[in-house]
């Protein structure tokens, strides 16, 4: 079974535009859950543009699928983590200009800081996912830092414009799960996936764990959280 993660982080975001109590990421944690949802996903980021630390807290105590924090390296956001005990942390890069999560960690270059946030979140009880580019070399520094799963970031393959590219992204992709599968470590991938797109990046072999975002709520405004949950669901 692949397991579903919704990110609500959009749902804050409506919330954000009038900086008012709703709609609340809570409820939206709810419905996904009765439509099926696996996990519950949501950023805590630095600027705390959309997700605020009531949210994550509120949410540990209310949610009962597992709840996912992606979050940056920082000390400030791994202290919070430390503290809140979310069930996974899916470590990300963030850079406060962009729109939204742009590419993968870069591993390599962090080695030695990523690999001790690791084993502080991991000794804490946190399964810890680290989100990389399927970038062979990325992966390879990935495994190295002892984290239980990698997300790989689907987001090249979700803009490929014509069918060569396409199967040239899944290819790497296809590499990229190898490479993670044969380390023991569980497979998950995200970003941009969509009601149309998401069955070739689900049919990866040993693929555990989708995070999907802007289609599922952009799809909830026209049919509901719940329902968008649940046909997504049945897709996987
Ligand atoms: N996975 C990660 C690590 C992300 O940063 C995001 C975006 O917040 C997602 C999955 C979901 O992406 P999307 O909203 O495009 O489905």
């Amino acid at each position: 079974m692949i397991e579903l993660g919704v990110n609500i982080d959009h749902v804050a975001t409506i919330r954000q535009a009038r900086k008012t109590f709703e709609p609340d990421p809570v409820w939206a944690a709810v419905q996904a859950e009765l439509g099926g949802a696996d996990g519950i996903t949501v950023h805590l980021r630095e600027d705390r543009r959309h997700i605020n630390d009531r949210d994550v807290r509120i949410l540990r105590q209310t949610v009962t699928a597992k709840l996912n924090l992606e979050m940056a390296c920082e000390p400030s956001i791994v202290a919070i983590a430390l503290d809140v005990k979310p069930d996974q942390a899916t470590l990300v890069p963030e850079r406060r200009e962009e729109i939204t999560t742009e590419g993968g960690l870069n591993v390599r270059a962090g080695i030695k800081s990523i690999t001790d946030v690791v084993r502080r979140l991991q000794d804490a009880g946190i399964a810890t996912s680290l989100f990389l580019d399927p970038d062979s070399e990325q992966v390879k520094a990935g495994i190295e830092t002892g984290c239980q799963a990698i997300e790989l970031h689907t987001g090249s393959y979700a803009l490929a414009k014509t069918v060569t590219e396409r199967e040239t992204e899944l290819s790497k992709l296809a590499a990229a799960s190898s490479l993670i599968v044969d380390a023991g470590l569980r497979l998950h991938a995200g970003h941009g996936l969509t009601y149309h797109n998401v069955l070739p990046i689900a049919s990866i072999n040993q693929m555990r764990e989708l995070n999907i975002g802007h289609s599922i709520i952009a799809r909830s405004i026209m049919v509901g959280l719940k329902d968008a949950v649940a046909e997504m669901k049945r897709l996987l």
